[in-house]
């Protein structure tokens, strides 16, 4: 789709997810000849920096190495990267911005521009209007990547919507939710839609529950001030894990066109209710030992605060296919690992010959470790009869071992270069996902829902065990099961 040149506008180039994500994952695309050959990619940002600070900053969390042919691919990239300090809000800045970019450009015969913002919220607009009123490359390709919270409900983010809309087309417009850039997420389509196996049993008649489970081992930690105003269920839920829920309870595409992708994501999304606050486990995590509880965090102003680092949340999908299987999304700051996937669980054998065997669960492990695991029960080896758990097992490290998977947003912004929208969010999208959140958010801040506490490093609230159990998940067999997670670095 893009023949000829690039340019690459990192705004909010000294920033974390910038020296954290967006150049490490653009040189990631460079090293491996991904980016168009004709590619300029300029930094910029409020801070005044020398060049020095800024190549020492976006290099902080490139794994280099000692390989001399990747430290000379590093020097040609940094070569075809620059930097531009200026403000966000003042139209001086943007036409000197606007003047570099054409400096540096020079005279190439194609000049298509992507603008990635990774910026808060508060000055998303501001930036926006100055891309569209001084950057824009009238008569080549545009598109302007942007990055959550899209607002904070669905009226907020209509506004929003509606202010962008004004600058750009929806086509120009690259929504990331980086987890749709993870492999597994990729992989979902893949394992229901082209092996007849799955496809079958993927309904009500054989599925009793399924779980989405998001898990980090770390608090807030200084971030609390921005988290504080989200919660968990806007930071991960609403966006993250309401995607990989789409995917999983889609109906099959007509194709494997962007759109006709979105279009079976929207239609699932809008066959959902609001979520139910009597649907909800909500947790917030206090100290243990020597870590601090959440509202111990010195970046937080309301030292009162109820809001959630922990939401378990059950989504019930009003379809043919799914009438009946509960959703159960869970996810949490500060419990006892890292671990996020998805957790098929089917219904009992009907008429079972053999006593007490667990029920099938398929286990698609997005991180660490990807993994699809199918547990199933077995004849004992030997001359036993006895029922044993056992697993059909496609752990990739050890499948497909020397392969290295990309960085999501590497395939993100692989993706925005192709003009492939398949892995970003919709507009329409976005607003039926804020319609299944939105009351339960107003009401947990409007009544001041209070969350149950739960320690630092733990499971999560107590109260975790008998939720899941109300919605039909079994655990018969779960704790003498062990998968042998081995991660790799
Ligand atoms: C971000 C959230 O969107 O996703 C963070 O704001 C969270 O709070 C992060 O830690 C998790 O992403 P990953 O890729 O580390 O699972």
């Amino acid at each position: 789709q893009l023949h000829g040149s690039i340019t690459i506008v990192v705004f909010g180039a000294s920033g974390d997810l910038a020296k954290k994500k967006t150049f490490p994952s653009l040189f990631g695309l460079y090293r491996n000849g991904f980016l168009p050959k004709d590619t300029r990619i300029i930094g910029y940002a409020r801070t005044k920096m020398d060049r020095d600070d800024f190549v020492k900053r976006i290099t902080q969390y490139m794994k280099i190495g000692d390989d001399p042919e990747i430290k000379k691919k590093l020097n040609s990239f940094l070569e075809i990267t620059s930097y531009h300090a200026g403000k966000y809000d003042e139209e001086a800045s943007w036409k000197d911005l606007a003047q570099y970019i054409n400096k540096v450009e020079g005279n190439v015969e194609k000049k298509n521009r992507l603008f990635y913002v990774a910026l808060p919220p508060s000055v998303f607009l501001d930036v926006a209007s100055g891309v569209r009123g001084h950057c824009y490359s009238e008569g080549f390709i545009n598109r302007i990547v942007i990055e959550k919270p899209f607002g904070k409900d669905l009226e907020s983010s209509r506004e929003l919507g509606r202010d962008i809309g004004k600058l750009f087309k929806e086509d120009e417009i690259y929504r990331i939710d980086h987890y749709l850039g993870k492999e597994m997420v990729k992989n979902l389509m893949t394992l229901r839609f082209a092996n007849v196996f799955f496809g079958q049993v993927w309904d009500r008649r054989n599925i009793d529950n399924v779980q989405i489970t998001f898990k980090e081992p770390f608090g807030t930690e200084g971030r609390g001030g921005y988290f504080d105003e989200f919660g968990i269920i806007r930071d991960v839920m609403q966006n993250h894990l309401l995607q990989v829920l789409s995917l999983v309870a889609m109906e099959r595409p007509i194709s494997t066109d962007a759109e006709a992708i979105r279009d079976e994501k929207v239609k699932v999304l809008k066959c959902i209710e609001p979520l139910k606050l009597e649907d909800a486990l909500l947790g917030q995590y206090v100290r243990n030992g020597d870590k601090p509880g959440y509202k111990e965090d010195d970046s937080l102003s309301d030292k009162d605060t109820n809001c959630p680092t922990f939401a378990a949340l059950v989504a019930h999908i009003h379809n043919e296919r799914w009438e009946g299987v509960p959703f159960i999304m869970k996810a949490g700051k500060a419990l006892n690992e890292a671990k996020v996937e998805i957790r098929i669980q089917f219904r009992n054998v009907s008429g079972n010959l053999f006593k007490n065997t667990p029920r099938n669960e398929l286990v698609l492990r997005i991180q660490p470790s990807e993994a699809v695991y199918m547990k199933v029960n077995n004849k004992h080896p030997g001359l036993s009869y006895q029922t044993l758990q056992s697993d059909l097992d496609l752990t990739y490290h050890r499948r497909y071992s020397d392969l290295k998977i990309p960085d999501a947003y590497e395939a993100l912004i692989l993706d925005v270069l192709r003009g492939d929208h398949s892995n970003f969010v919709r507009d329409d999208e976005l607003d039926a996902a804020w319609k299944i959140f939105t009351p339960i958010l107003h009401e947990i801040e409007g009544k001041k829902i209070l969350p149950k506490e739960y320690k630092y490093g733990s499971r999560g609230p107590d109260e975790l065990d008998d939720f899941v159990r109300k919605y039909g998940y079994d655990r018969l067999g779960a704790n003498e099961y062990k998968w042998p997670v081995q991660s790799v670095s």
